[in-house]
């Protein structure tokens, strides 16, 4: 389904991906880890087409992305959705014209449609009767529901979940993170996730990839990470301080090379 090879992107003198090479089956979810600052969200960005790499290919469904036209990139856009670190819910609309406002932006669907679809994809991720909340009103893990809704709204073959368990409670993190399992299995979507919550990853991945110094430096199951020997990768799912990686290192690489 999705098809990365040699992906190279740099701002100014910070190599953020660097030859990166990656392959996502159709229906599968493939969670990236890496520590923040590593490139996860560049990675994601550069897929949808929000940045444009430097160098390198990025097929989707066949289609090389990277030399398309804005209005071209667009319809394969109307194929895929992302789901923002923080939500990114306008705080002056309530749930329903959050949930609705990419549909009647993109879509041409009558009143009834729109509003049966937003009822039946906020009752998808947990919740009932709420469309005329106010994000002000809601806790965090429901304003991830209400994102996840809106993304679903669209109906697509694709999604993006950018950190999604990042800044929730552990619970409300579980719950997030059997959504996204169920979600894969009942609409059979490809997903990418990016995080460096570990339980979260292994929870909801088929496969794992680990990004580090701008490529994937080892991939595998969850039980195959789990048990790796790879000392960059080991560091990494157990959350030590010593060894390869070093606290300061986000700084160093890319700058001084
Ligand atoms: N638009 C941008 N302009 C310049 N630098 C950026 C931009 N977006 C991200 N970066 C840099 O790229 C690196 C990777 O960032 P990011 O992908 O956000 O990391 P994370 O893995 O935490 O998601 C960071 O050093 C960040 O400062
Ligand atoms: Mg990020």
């Amino acid at each position: 389904m999705i098809e990365i090879s040699r992906l190279c992107k740099t701002f100014g003198s910070n190599i953020v991906l660097n030859n990166l090479n990656l392959t996502i089956p159709e229906g599968e979810t493939k969670v990236v880890i890496g520590r923040s600052g590593t490139g996860k969200s560049v990675l994601l960005k550069n897929i949808i087409g929000i940045l444009k790499p430097d160098s390198g290919s990025v097929k989707i469904g066949g289609v090389e992305v990277t030399s398309l036209s804005e209005r071209e990139y667009n319809k394969i856009r109307m194929k895929m959705g992302m789901v923002f670190q923080g939500g990114a819910l306008f705080d002056s609309m309530n749930v329903a014209e959050n949930v609705a406002f990419v549909l009647n932006e993109f879509m041409s669907l009558d009143e009834k449609t729109v509003r049966e679809r937003v009822a039946k994809y906020l009752a998808m991720v947990g919740l009932q009767k709420i469309e005329h909340m106010m994000p002000s009103q809601l806790s965090g893990g429901m304003k991830k529901r209400v994102s996840l809704a809106r993304v679903l709204c669209m109906e697509p073959e694709i999604i993006f979940y950018d950190e999604p368990t990042t800044g929730v409670d552990p619970i409300t993190a579980d719950a997030i993170n059997n959504l996204i399992v169920e979600l894969s299995h009942k609409l059979k979507v490809t997903s990418i996730v990016v995080t460096h919550d570990m339980s979260s990853a292994y929870k909801v991945a088929d496969s794992i990839a680990m990004l580090y110094h701008g490529q994937v430096i080892a991939e595998g199951t969850p039980d195959a990470i789990r048990h790796t020997t790879h000392p960059v990768v080991k560091q990494f799912i157990h959350g030590e301080a010593q060894g390869p990686i070093t606290e300061d290192e986000n700084l160093i690489f890319g700058h001084i090379k």
